[in-house]
């Protein structure tokens, strides 16, 4: 697999680079995109990696199986893939280009997120991966989102945040965005699914999603998006990282 991103040349140099690990809807993705673009640094949607090899090990047929997957086969399919995203200002997150073309919103929902954390627990498709990851620090700054940013990924980061919210919380603010979108949502099947995907996520042998040591962590439950964009955006002072743009 190669990822890449439009415009960007490599050097040796080290270039900050901030995580924002956590459940899904804890608001990861708009916190990191609004600090991505305050700091002028790129955004690593690592969750998009592994929801694109889950929905092509899904349409490859891998995932046909209530027995282990075949890891040679994930392996190969991770590694044929070329990733590129592409910051989409108006939906406020990153497109996804896989061999050249578009995936479209399809990758972003709930049942590909299930996908992807069935193929999350497979050591060689993180390994495949990490080099990846690793390499787009070394183009510019890097916003980081995922659940293993701080602790696998960039154990060095200059900032390193867990943001996290209970189950319910994450479950409402689902419907709620579903209801916005004029789409039927029901309360409790969506908090199942979430509590499926933590589980599968915090207790997989490979790198779990846990909190780095040197975490800070937020429950952003009874918060609203910018009281935590600020919160992070503060720490992120606190630890060095210089806001230039606002
Ligand atoms: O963050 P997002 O919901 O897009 O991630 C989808 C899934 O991909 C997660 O539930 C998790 O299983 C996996 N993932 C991971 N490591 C990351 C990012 C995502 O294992 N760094």
């Amino acid at each position: 697999m190669v990822i890449s991103q439009a415009g960007q040349s490599e050097s040796a140099q080290r270039y900050p680079v901030v995580c924002i690990d956590g459940p899904s809807g804890a608001g990861k993705g708009t916190v990191t995109w609004r600090l991505a673009k305050a700091l002028g640094y790129q955004l690593l949607d690592s969750g998009a990696l592994y929801r694109i090899v889950g929905l092509k090990a899904h349409e490859a047929g891998l995932l046909d199986t209530d027995e282990a997957i075949d890891e040679n086969a994930l392996l190969t399919l991770t590694q044929s893939l070329h990733i590129e995203f592409e910051p989409n200002q108006r939906s406020g997150r990153v497109d996804i280009i896989v061999n050249g073309e578009g995936v479209g919103e399809q990758v972003r929902n709930e049942t590909v997120g299930g996908y992807a954390s069935k193929i999350a627990i497979y050591p060689q498709v993180r390994q495949a991966l990490l080099k990846l990851q690793q390499d787009m620090a070394t183009r510019s700054g890097l916003v980081a989102d995922g659940r293993d940013m701080g602790t696998v990924v960039f154990p060095d980061a200059d900032v390193k945040v867990f943001l996290t919210a209970s189950a319910e919380a994450r479950a409402q603010r689902r419907v709620t965005q579903l209801m916005d979108a004029g789409q039927t949502a029901d309360f409790d099947e969506i908090l199942a699914t979430i509590k499926a995907r933590d589980e599968r996520d915090e207790n997989r042998e490979a790198a779990p999603s846990k909190p780095a040591t040197d975490a800070l962590v937020i429950d952003s439950s009874a918060l609203d998006a910018n009281s935590v964009y600020e919160q992070v955006k503060a720490y992120c002072q606190s630890q060095g990282i210089c806001f230039n743009t606002q």
